[in-house]
C-alpha cells in the first residue's frame, strides 16, 4: 500500500473514531458508535500492517503478535463480569503505558532511526521520547496500582506517606534536571542514564500517586488514567511519526481528561484535590446516623415482598435508583419486568441515575439497556431530583453512597458536598440491600434511619422476583 493510501485510509479511521466518541455519548446511538470504532481501528491496523513502513520479513511477527494479543483480549473479553470492567479497564491503560515505555526505549536504541535526525531536529526527537516515556511510565504504574486497588488485591485506603507533596516536587525536579542531561548527552550510552533515572522516578510517582487516592475518588483515578493512556498514546505517535496515533492519542486523552471533569464534577470534588489524593481515610466523623456510643441513632423498619408490593401498587408515581447491588444481583431483568408491569397498570415508573452509580460510567445505563428498559423513563440526577417531593415511592435497589443524605446534611462526612438523589423527599423510599453494611465509601448512611424508609433486606434479584410475584398475584 503506496503512503497517500494509507494517509487516506487514517483520516477515514480518524473520521470513524470521532464518529464513534459522538455515537458513545447516548445509550440509542452507543451500538452505533462501536460499530464505527471496530470498522475504524480495522482500517487504522489494515493501513499500517500493509503500509510502506512495514517489511514483509515483520508481517509474521505482527500477525503472531496480533493472534496472541486478540487471543487474550477475546478470553478476557468472554470470562471478565460485567462488575469487573473497571479493572480491566485500568489494566489495559497500563498495556498502554508500557508501550509507550517500550517503543521509546526501542526508538531512542534504534540506530536508523535516530540517524535520521540532526540538530533540532534531534532535540525535538528526544524531548518526544523523554516524555513519551515519562507519560507511558506514569500510566504503566499508575493503572497496575488502580487495578490491584478495584480487584481489592491491595487495600482501598489511601497510602498517605509524610511530606508527600514534597516527595512529588523532588521528583518532578529530579525529572526535569535529568531532561536537562538526557538533551545534552553526546552518545546514547551517554543518555541512557539519565533515562533509565527518569522511568524509575516515573513509575514511582505513578504508584505513589494512586497508593495515595482511596474510596470514592477511584472512579475519576481511572479515567485520568485513561487520558493518561490517550496522551501516552500520542507520544507514541510522535516518537514513530504516526499521524493517526497522534490523533487517536489526543482524542482518547482529551475526552478521557472531559469525563474525569465531569465526574469531579459530579463527586463535587476538586480534580487537584482528587489528585492530592487522601480522600475516604475515614478521618471525617461518622454520619449522623449513629449516636456518640457508636449504636444507630434511630430504629430501621424493615418490610417484606408483600408490604413492597403493597406500597408499589398503591402508588401513582414511582421513582427506582439502581446501584451496584442491582449489578452485583443480576437484577436489571426482574427490575424491567417490575417495571412493565407498574406501567402496564397507570403508575408513572422513572429511573434517576447517578453519575457514579456502580463502578464504572454509565454502569446503570448498560444494565437497564440490556434489559430493555426504555430510554425515555431514564433520567440523569440532574433531570429527576425535583420530582421526588411529588414522588409516592422512591425505591432503591443495590444502592447506598449515591442515596446518602449525610453528603448534604453532614459537613463532617467523608462525602460531605457529593450530589446524590434526594429519594428521602419521596413519601416513602423503599431501600434494597442484603444487611446495614456500608456502600463503597465506607460511610454510613442515615437514610436507613429516616421515618419514611423502609428497608427491604435480601439479594435484590431474590426479593425482586418475591416482590414480582406479588404484585401478579
Ligand atoms: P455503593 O455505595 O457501593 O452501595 C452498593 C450497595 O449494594 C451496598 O451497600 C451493598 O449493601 C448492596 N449490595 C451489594 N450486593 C447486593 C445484592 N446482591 N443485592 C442487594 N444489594 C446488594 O454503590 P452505589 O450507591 O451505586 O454508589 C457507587 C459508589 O461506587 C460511589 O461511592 C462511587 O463513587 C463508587 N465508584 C463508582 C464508580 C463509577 S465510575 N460508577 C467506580 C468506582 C467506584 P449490602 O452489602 O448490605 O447488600
Amino acid at each position: 500500500m503506496s503512503q497517500s493510501l494509507a494517509s487516506v485510509a487514517y483520516i477515514g479511521a480518524t473520521i470513524l473514531f470521532i464518529l464513534s466518541l459522538g455515537g458513545l455519548s447516548n445509550p440509542e446511538s452507543s451500538r452505533r458508535g462501536n460499530l464505527y470504532g471496530m470498522i475504524g481501528m480495522t482500517i487504522a491496523v489494515l493501513a499500517t500492517v500493509l503500509g510502506p513502513r512495514v517489511t514483509a520479513a515483520g508481517i509474521p511477527w505482527i500477525i503472531g503478535a496480533m493472534l496472541a494479543g486478540g487471543g487474550v483480549g477475546l478470553y478476557a473479553a468472554r470470562t471478565v463480569q460485567m462488575t469487573q470492567m473497571p479493572e480491566l479497564v485500568a489494566l489495559m491503560h497500563s498495556l498502554v503505558g508500557l508501550a509507550a515505555m517500550l517503543v521509546g526505549f526501542a526508538t531512542y536504541i534504534d540506530p536508523a532511526v535516530s540517524s535520521q535526525y540532526t540538530g533540532a531536529a534531534k532535540a525535538i526527537h528526544e524531548m518526544e521520547i523523554y516524555a513519551g516515556i515519562l507519560i507511558g511510565a506514569v500510566t504503566f504504574s499508575g493503572s497496575v496500582i488502580a487495578f490491584g486497588k478495584l480487584s481489592g488485591k491491595i487495600g482501598g485506603k489511601p497510602l498517605l506517606l509524610p511530606a508527600r507533596h514534597w516527595l512529588n516536587l523532588a521528583g518532578l525536579l529530579i525529572v526535569i534536571y535529568f531532561g536537562r542531561e538526557f538533551l545534552r548527552a553526546e552518545s546514547m550510552s551517554d543518555g541512557m542514564k539519565p533515562l533509565i533515572v527518569m522511568t524509575v522516578i516515573a513509575l514511582l510517582f505513578g504508584i505513589h500517586m494512586v497508593m495515595a487516592i482511596g474510596g470514592a475518588d477511584m472512579p475519576v483515578v481511572v479515567s485520568m488514567l485513561n487520558s493518561y493512556s490517550g496522551w501516552a498514546a500520542a507520544a507514541t505517535g510522535f516518537m514513530l511519526s504516526n499521524d493517526l496515533l497522534i490523533v487517536v492519542g489526543a482524542l482518547v486523552g482529551s475526552s478521557g481528561a472531559i469525563l474525569s471533569y465531569i465526574m469531579c464534577n459530579a463527586m463535587n470534588r476538586n480534580f487537584i484535590s482528587v489528585i492530592a489524593g487522601g480522600f475516604g481515610t475515614g478521618g471525617g466523623t461518622a454520619a449522623a446516623a449513629h449516636s456518640s456510643d457508636g449504636q444507630p441513632a434511630g430504629e430501621v423498619v424493615p418490610v417484606n415482598a408483600l408490604e413492597t408490593a403493597e406500597l408499589l401498587r398503591d402508588a401513582k408515581s414511582v421513582i427506582i435508583v439502581p446501584g451496584y447491588g442491582m449489578a452485583v444481583a443480576q437484577a436489571q431483568h426482574t427490575v424491567n419486568d417490575i417495571t412493565r408491569h407498574l406501567r402496564g397498570k397507570g403508575v408513572n415508573v422513572r429511573f434517576g441515575i447517578h453519575p457514579v452509580a456502580g463502578r464504572m460510567p454509565g454502569h446503570m445505563n448498560v444494565l437497564l439497556a440490556e434489559a430493555k428498559v426504555p430510554y425515555d423513563i431514564v433520567m440523569e440526577m440532574d433531570e429527576i431530583n425535583e420530582d421526588f417531593p411529588d414522588t409516592d415511592v422512591a425505591m432503591v435497589i443495590g444502592a447506598n453512597d449515591i442515596v446518602n443524605p449525610a453528603a448534604q446534611e453532614d459537613p463532617a462526612s467523608p462525602i460531605a458536598g457529593m450530589p446524590v438523589l434526594e429519594v428521602w423527599k419521596a413519601k416513602t423510599s423503599i431501600v434494597m440491600k442484603r444487611s446495614m453494611a456500608s456502600g463503597y465509601a465506607g460511610v454510613d448512611n442515615p437514610l436507613f434511619y429516616k421515618d419514611n424508609n423502609r428497608m427491604l433486606f435480601g439479594d435484590a434479584k431474590k426479593m425482586l422476583d418475591e416482590v414480582l410475584a406479588a404484585l401478579k398475584a
